[in-house]
């Protein structure tokens, strides 16, 4: 396994009243989740070089149009299937289900616009079932120039986009959903659980959310809104905890 990760260094302080993650990092995070959950089957949305691969030891699916993978990410995995094309491609695709009807836990990493994880979430909760835990990265973006549609790394090195949208959206259209917005650093982690694999209600609404959503930026929807609905769950108190997420044992 990796070892714990180090930082670079505190990140810049935000606008004022602008809440930061500043939990354990988050790829210590999902090792230790992985270890806890154990998941059979493992979905990947968004792998780039591999960081969060290389944290698992379960089957695993990997999609990413731009794979930069350069460490050893199969390490004591059964089975490790990568899909080099966008997520909407591989789900139309149909490749997953010749692999497994059945995802235990899965990471979205992918494509930082709302659309694309709100997609993704819709397409990955198809493969859920009631024990399943969908993760969600980059909720809880450090700045407002990061959490622009456009990444301009003149002004941000990091970009975690309008994925913040998800959490308004998942709170306002799936209260049933158990959905938990943790600290890990730099940018927060949903963990989303009571999945329900029937339930159409996001796709049904889709073209009304993102017209809704589209051209609303984090200072219009306004900080302190945003920092009551996004307020986030220590993650040492969920893994010292034996109970992750409402009838999810570990
Ligand atoms: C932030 S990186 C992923 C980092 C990785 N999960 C980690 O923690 O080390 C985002 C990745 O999403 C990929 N990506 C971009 N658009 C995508 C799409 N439509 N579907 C799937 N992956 C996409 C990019 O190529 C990039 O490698």
């Amino acid at each position: 396994m990796a070892q714990p990760h180090q930082d670079r260094g505190p990140a810049k302080p935000g606008t004022q009243g602008w809440l930061r993650a500043s939990g354990p990092h988050y790829l210590d995070v999902i090792e230790r989740l992985q270890r806890l959950l154990d998941p059979d089957w493992y979905l990947e949305i968004g792998t780039g070089r591999g960081n969060s691969l290389a944290r698992g030891t379960g089957k695993a699916i990997a999609v990413d149009p731009d794979f930069r993978v350069k460490q050893d990410v199969m390490s004591q995995r059964p089975e490790l299937h990568f899909y080099r094309q966008t997520s909407d491609d591989f789900f139309a695709g149909g490749a997953a289900k010749s692999l497994t009807d059945s995802i235990d836990l899965a990471f979205i990493d992918g494509m930082h616009l709302f659309e694309n994880v709100l997609r993704d979430f819709i397409n990955t909760e198809k493969f859920c079932h009631s024990e399943s835990v969908v993760l969600l990265h980059d909720l809880v973006p450090f700045s407002a120039p990061a959490a622009e549609r456009e990444w301009d790394p003149e002004v941000t090195k990091g970009w975690s986009g309008d994925v913040w949208k998800m959490i308004p959206i998942l709170r306002d259209y799936r209260p049933d959903l158990d959905f938990t917005v943790l600290d890990p650093r730099p940018s927060g982690l949903g963990m989303i659980s009571g999945l329900d694999p029937e339930n159409r209600v996001l796709e049904a609404a889709f073209d009304d959310i993102v017209a809704a959503y589209l051209n609303v930026t984090i200072k219009d929807y306004g900080v302190a809104e945003f920092s009551e609905i996004a307020k986030m769950t220590s993650v040492m108190d969920v893994l010292v905890g034996d109970v992750i997420g409402e009838g999810v044992k570990v």
